[in-house]
């Protein structure tokens, strides 16, 4: 039986894949001094707002300002809210908090993970703006239901398509369906920078001169600023790079999702369907695994045990964000988003990444299940 460790994310692997290919596009920017915007760049952006299906995208510094911009966008004002999930990376509250408005945490869906509709429709009051859902481990978020509801109360969607590039739902890219997306290129996502990157997806053409003068102060003729921006700019190199893995991520994407089928016939196949609780598919979505996750007891202790025997696992995430220590200022308790409190002690991510090989798989679920076996018995500690 091997023993090797196995990642949860490998970005070295997938470097190594295309190494050639990328170290020549990296070392052509270098030699043609064109580190900022530039032809690179602009390819970029334009090849992957085609495989989206978005008339505008903007590449950015990261996934966090790609949510930040959108909504420095709105010229929101104090007190506007913004209604999103509480079972989420940092970065989706605080962009909301970073424009003055006010985050409004409303409970997840506990089989999806992400936000319920209905609840969303509870929350929307006369200082709602905007609703913010978040594709979280890169599944759909209920899109239909919530743009039905934005147009309904003349609402901004803006999506946090973060860990969900190129899934689909209904056919429509995640991230292209509210008038903005963002996404990432975090080094782990399924399409990972070598550093810092992340990108904006726009409807409307007024929008898109918005934020493209946005991500550069706010200029909109040389040294002639329309609005306070920043300095949002994507590397050049940086572009270079992931226009190289763009070719590949369909190729990984599919890995992800065959990996993910693979993990549910071999826990099914355990009857670890009946111990742990599983992800479930939609019939109208394309979800790209960001993350393959379950839900057991005594998480923390499960982790612990799977890293000895060298399976690395992740939480996203340990803690919902309306009970973060800078969010206490909202007055959120314990207890007032139980779904998301509850999925926030419990999930599990496991390696499903294009790294992993289906005998890795089997190590898992085995081990998995020998750690389930003691934690039944009592025996963990
Ligand atoms: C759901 C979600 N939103 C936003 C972000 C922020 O992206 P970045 O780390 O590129 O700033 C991430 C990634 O870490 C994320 O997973």
């Amino acid at each position: 039986m091997s023993s090797h460790p196995i990642a949860l994310a490998d970005p070295a692997a997938d470097h190594a894949s295309l190494a050639t290919e990328i170290e020549s596009a990296v070392l052509q920017v270098l030699r043609s001094g064109r580190y900022v915007l530039g032809p690179e760049h602009d390819a970029f952006e334009q090849e992957l707002a085609a495989m989206l299906g978005t008339p505008h995208g903007f590449a950015v510094s990261n996934g966090s300002d790609a949510l930040l911009l959108p909504l420095m966008a709105l010229d929101l004002e104090p007190g506007d809210e913004v209604i999103t999930t509480p079972f989420t990376f940092f970065a989706t509250g605080g962009a909301v908090h970073r424009v003055g408005a006010k985050p409004v945490f409303v409970d997840i869906d506990p089989e999806t993970w992400n936000l319920d509709p209905a609840r969303v429709a509870e929350r929307i009051g006369a200082r709602t703006r905007v609703v913010m859902p978040v594709h979280l481990y890169g599944k759909p978020a209920p899109l239909t239901a919530l743009e039905a509801l934005c147009t309904r109360h003349d609402l901004c969607l803006i999506e946090d398509a973060a860990q969900a590039i190129l899934s689909k739902v209904d056919g429509r890219s995640c991230g292209t369906v509210g008038r903005f997306g963002g996404y990432s290129f975090f080094p782990s996502k399924n399409l990972g920078a070598a550093g810092e990157g992340g990108y904006i997806a726009v409807r409307e053409a007024d929008d898109a001169a918005r934020i493209k003068a946005l991500r550069t102060h706010g200029e909109t003729q040389r040294y002639h600023h329309r609005y306070v921006g920043g300095n949002f700019r994507m590397h050049a190199l940086q572009a270079a790079i992931l226009r190289v893995k763009l070719r590949q991520l369909e190729t990984w994407n599919e890995r992800r999702r065959q990996n993910a089928k693979r993990y549910l016939e071999l826990l099914r196949g355990t009857g670890l369907d009946a111990r742990v609780k599983l992800p479930r598919w939609e019939c109208n979505e394309v979800w790209n695994v960001h993350q393959f996750t379950i839900e057991v007891d005594r998480r923390d202790e499960v982790q612990k045990k799977l890293a000895e025997k060298g399976i690395a696992t992740g939480v996203y995430y340990p803690v919902p964000l309306h009970l973060q220590e800078c969010f206490a200022y909202l007055g959120y308790k314990q207890g007032d988003l139980p779904h998301a409190e509850r999925a926030a002690a419990r999930v599990l991510s496991l390696p499903v990444g294009p790294h992993v090989s289906a005998a890795d798989q089997e190590r898992v679920v085995r081990e998995l299940t020998a750690v389930l076996d003691h934690v039944r018995a009592g025996e963990l500690v």
